[in-house]
């Protein structure tokens, strides 16, 4: 089984990744951190306690990451995500409290003790990571892999060249592809294939159980906010971009994804392009390969995946 920190800012699509991961049998999430990003982290925060006592989960440790970006003033996508970061349903109030520990020190204990390696999930900012892996180096040799959503080989979300996550803590994110670990990049030229159609979430909202009726209408909130993403031959597409439960399904069946291994590194001090993602596809640098960027998924099987994880709760 696979032991898991995951660190995310919910986020519609951040729920859904937390909801994926949480009903898997191989992956064991030990640790929740709160990453500042499509809102603050005061109500980030508020929404992972709300969403995990919604479906029960009380037990597994949810710890408070950054304030804010690494050197920048934070930026939020409420433009996307609403005016709590989960606008669309109601998840009831929070039962349990976050951590005494800040999100740091919570992971720095974990990775201390631990005999297996851990595995990072990272569908926010990375800010919490790069503090982790500057403060401590020597914890990366007991982190497997982070498997994280972000960036893009092909254009932006947030600015023409850049995705939201990276853009936001560029110099995080540097930190992090540059820190040695192996990387698993969900990136937009992945996620925006990830997407859900009107049926999709029809189908998702048939499922009828309690954890269906408050997913559903997050899915239509998020799908009609979402602007439209260029998607080559498809055209544009209007509507759900499950970006972040992308890098988690990567961990429960790579087999549903193409990848390939290469450098990418990041722009943080560009005139047009700070916060891009620049993947070197064709290894023109000679550069490290620091990260296994995906390109290509199965939608299909990804959707399955998705409602029968729906399907495991209440
Ligand atoms: C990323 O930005 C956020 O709005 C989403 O939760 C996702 O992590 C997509 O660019
Ligand atoms: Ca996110």
């Amino acid at each position: 089984k696979r032991q898991v920190i995951f660190d995310c800012d919910p986020g519609h699509d951040d729920a859904i990744a937390l909801l994926l991961a949480l009903s898997n049998e191989n992956l064991d999430v030990k640790l929740i951190t709160t990453s500042a990003g499509n809102q603050t982290q005061e109500k980030v925060l508020l929404n992972t306690k709300k969403l995990l006592s919604f479906i029960g989960v009380i037990d597994i440790e949810v710890a408070r990451g950054a304030e804010k970006p690494l050197i920048r003033e934070l930026i939020i996508a409420d433009n996307i995500h609403g005016e709590t970061g989960l606008d669309g349903s109601d998840l009831g109030t929070p039962l349990f409290e976050e951590s005494k520990r800040s999100a740091l020190e919570a992971m720095r204990e974990l990775l201390s003790v631990t005999e297996d390696k851990l595995t990072i999930i990272a569908t926010g900012p990375l800010t919490n990571i790069a503090i982790l892996l500057l403060a401590y180096p020597e914890l990366k040799e007991k982190i497997d892999c982070i498997s994280l959503m972000g960036g893009a080989a092909l254009g932006g979300n947030w600015t023409p060249a850049a995705e939201f996550n990276i853009y936001v803590d560029p110099e995080a994110a540097n930190i992090v592809f540059e820190s040695g670990v192996p990387i698993i990049m969900s990136g937009l030229d992945v996620t925006t294939q990830a997407r859900l159609y009107k049926e999709d979430i029809e189908r998702i909202r048939n499922i009828g159980n309690k954890t269906s009726n408050i997913i559903a209408p997050l899915l239509d909130f998020f799908s009609e906010n979402s602007p439209p993403y260029y998607m080559s031959k498809d055209g544009y597409f209007k509507g759900a971009h499950m970006h972040d439960p992308c890098a988690v399904a990567y961990l429960i069946d790579p087999t549903i994804f193409n990848g390939i291994t290469c450098n990418v590194s990041v722009e943080t001090s560009g005139k047009l392009t700070t916060g891009t993602t620049v993947v070197d596809v064709n290894q023109r640098t000679g550069k490290v390969k620091n990260t296994e960027v995906l390109f290509e998924i199965d939608r299909e099987r990804f959707v399955n995946m998705l409602v029968s994880a729906i399907g495991y709760y209440k």
